[in-house]
């Protein structure tokens, strides 16, 4: 299976490819994850993504499009892909169309996450991570046994910068502005499909799999 999860920040695209990669194998591509990654290790690359992912705004098209060319090309993703954060503007769809043909790859799907505007901006400001392992709560939606502490690996859970409510109001002005065309992109290909997001997490992945015929 190789898709696209696209749809506005804290829709749950990160939540739900975690769970179907863990029950079919797939690669689970994010590149918020990748360049956050390069921020910890003080990268040149993780240098030039924090200013424009502190201010909620987006890293340059350039920038995502090398940085995938290569991500694209190892081992892990001959067995199937999911797409989380990318692409996010026109230019980044072209030269994946492009990057694509290049490896005789075609796509199965656009799995667009709708959901309404408070529900992401309450899912986003509740949002912790553990800084360990990587696993994802919310203060509300899923709470961790041992409050601050990882169920899984006992982990500090954290909280994204970009999460503060000011930030996340700008990645939706964002999304909105530059991310949002992407559904007609991919609507008039015949690539698109709905799903609602807004659910709970294990009917989200079942529309999912539905979707897609897993
Ligand atoms: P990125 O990391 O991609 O952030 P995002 O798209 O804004 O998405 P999020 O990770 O915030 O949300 P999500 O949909 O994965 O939600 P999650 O599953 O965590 O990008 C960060 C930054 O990097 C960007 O702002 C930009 O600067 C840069 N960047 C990245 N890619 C780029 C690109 N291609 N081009 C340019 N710049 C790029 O869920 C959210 C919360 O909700 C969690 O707490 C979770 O527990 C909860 N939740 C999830 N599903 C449910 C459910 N069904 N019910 C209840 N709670 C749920």
């Amino acid at each position: 299976m190789r898709v696209i999860f696209l749809g506005p920040p804290g829709a749950g695209k990160g939540t739900q490819a975690a769970v179907l990669k863990g029950r079919y194998g797939l690669a689970h591509i994010s590149t918020g994850d990748i360049l956050r990654e390069n921020v910890r290790s003080g990268t040149a690359l993780g240098k030039t993504a924090k200013k424009y992912m502190d201010s909620g705004g987006l890293v340059p098209d350039d920038v995502i499009i090398a940085m995938m060319r290569e991500r694209l090309q190892e081992p892990d993703c001959r067995s199937g892909f999911i797409l989380d954060g990318f692409p996010r503007t026109v230019p980044q769809a072209e030269a994946l169309d492009r990057l694509l043909e290049g490896m005789d790859i075609t796509l199965d799907g656009v799995i667009l996450f709708e959901i309404p505007r408070q529900l992401v901006i309450d899912r986003l400001t509740g949002r912790r991570i553990c800084g360990s392992c990587g696993e994802i709560y919310n203060v509300s939606f899923k709470s961790t046994k041992v409050p601050g502490v990882c169920d899984r690996c006992g982990g500090e859970l954290v909280q994204r910068d970009d999460d503060r409510e000011e930030v996340v109001i700008r990645r939706l002005e964002v999304y909105e502005e530059q991310t949002a065309p992407l559904v007609r992109y991919y609507e008039e290909k015949g690539r698109l499909i709905r799903v609602d997001a807004g659910r709970e997490g294990d009917r989200v992945v079942a529309a999912i799999e539905k979707a897609v015929g897993l």
